[in-house]
């Protein structure tokens, strides 16, 4: 599966509806790739590197250079380049590349390898606290859906409603591969593509769009992510003798996973926060699931995640669901609104077991595993896990599933 997306240093999420590098899909798929190929998979971490522009920020995508449908492909993104010479998006991602280089540092060590990549990922993270930071609240602002990884989550739907629509009229090509009942609404593509034409309006200017974008959100995903890979990025640094990275990195994961603790509503859970209103978002999604990342959370923090996961609203048999069971608008066959997707599973496990939660992350990395043994390398699927849904052949979820399948043999051979 994943020598079919492999361009050659990159691999595309899936042939068709997704024809370029994305930032963290690329970050989790180059650990599918150690068990087959690790100088691959430092390729991989090499080539996502590459996209980062001058300033520091690693875009959400870097463009292939083969035409393609894709929208909203590289002409809607002015002229932006990264500094490997790709067109790149000008959004970013959820930072989780550094997270997975420590995990692809002790699975397949390279120093040479890992030496390179820790002060443009220690660059971008300082970047996501400058520049995306104005008001230092202590946690970086998502300015478009996009950039949560988690398009058309219901997180996002109040602070949308608010925007006008686009100007420029557009064709979709997502819905030429996926069902449209799976996907994100017209009406929602409508806010994405106002947004991407407010940030050109405004000259691509990063500062501008961290204080004044008409959607500028907290996410605990993003946050706690964040955190993770500033943590996982000074561990790596420590162990390379780059002190200096090494503090800088621990300061951000510090300040970031105490400002996200202080945001925990009563039932232990934290939720986006619309920064144009001030208000908390009521929903639960999986939002809240991956702030088990966060390091810092307490004993009763990380007990109310677990119990959202294994049991509760956040809980099916397939995995940790996108969307809270008992929302108004959970949509079980709809994207980001309900279906389980594997990376999200696999994160919120990762997060658990190192909290000493080993019992909730097997049981959930069962559920992840047991979905793909049915389904394949679906892109999501239905809360029961008996229906793929979105793309066919979907990097992440194979990259995943085979990061597993070795462990579970490493740990059958002693
Ligand atoms: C969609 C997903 C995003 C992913 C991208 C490529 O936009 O919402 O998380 O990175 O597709 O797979």
């Amino acid at each position: 599966m994943l020598q079919s997306n492999d361009t050659g240093e990159t691999t595309i999420p899936a042939n068709g509806i997704y024809p370029h590098q994305w930032n963290w899909d690329s970050a989790l798929i180059s650990l599918g790739w150690v068990s087959v190929d690790p100088d691959r998979a430092w390729r991989e971490l090499r080539s996502l590197v590459g996209m980062q522009m001058a300033d520091g920020m690693i875009p959400h995508i870097a463009f292939d250079r083969r035409p393609n449908s894709y929208l909203p492909g590289p002409d809607w993104w002015g002229d932006l380049v990264g500094m490997d010479g790709r067109r790149v998006s000008g959004i970013t991602q959820p930072p989780v590349l550094a997270t997975c280089l420590r995990l692809l540092w002790q699975l397949a060590p390279d120093e040479l390898q890992a030496r390179q990549l820790l002060a443009p990922i220690s660059h971008w993270h300082s970047w996501l606290l400058r520049v995306r930071d104005p008001q230092s609240i202590g946690e970086p602002v998502i300015v478009h859906p996009w950039e949560s990884g988690r398009d058309n989550a219901i997180d996002w739907d109040v602070a949308l409603e608010r925007l006008p629509n686009a100007r420029t009229s557009f064709d979709r090509a997502d819905t030429d591969f996926v069902d449209e009942t799976q996907r994100p609404t017209k009406v929602h593509y409508d806010k994405y593509m106002y947004l991407v034409e407010w940030f050109r309006d405004h000259g691509w200017n990063q500062d501008a769009i961290g204080k004044h974008s008409p959607f500028r959100m907290l996410d605990p995903g993003f946050s706690a992510i964040l955190t993770a890979s500033a943590s996982d990025l000074a561990a790596v640094a420590t162990e390379l003798g780059e002190s200096a990275i090494a503090e800088e990195s621990m300061r951000i994961s510090e300040n970031v996973g105490e400002s996200l603790k202080q945001r925990a509503s009563t039932d232990g859970l934290i939720r986006a926060v619309d920064l144009t209103t001030g208000d908390t978002i009521s929903t639960i999604s999986c939002g809240s699931a991956l702030s088990c990342l966060n390091g810092h959370l307490t004993d009763t923090h990380i007990d109310a995640i677990v119990e959202s996961v294994t049991v509760g609203v956040l809980s099916a048999p397939s995995g940790v669901l996108s969307a809270a069971s008992n929302a108004a608008d959970f949509s079980p066959e709809n994207y980001w609104r309900g279906p389980v997707w594997a990376n999200i599973s696999w994160l919120v496990a990762l997060g658990l077991d190192r909290r000493g939660r080993n019992d909730a992350a097997e049981l959930l990395r069962y559920r992840q595993l047991s979905t793909y043994a049915k389904i394949g390398a679906r892109e999501y699927n239905s809360p029961s896990g008996t229906t793929g849904l979105g793309a066919n052949g979907f990097s992440w979820s194979s990259a995943l599933a085979l990061v597993e399948v070795e462990r579970l043999a490493q740990m059958q051979a002693h």
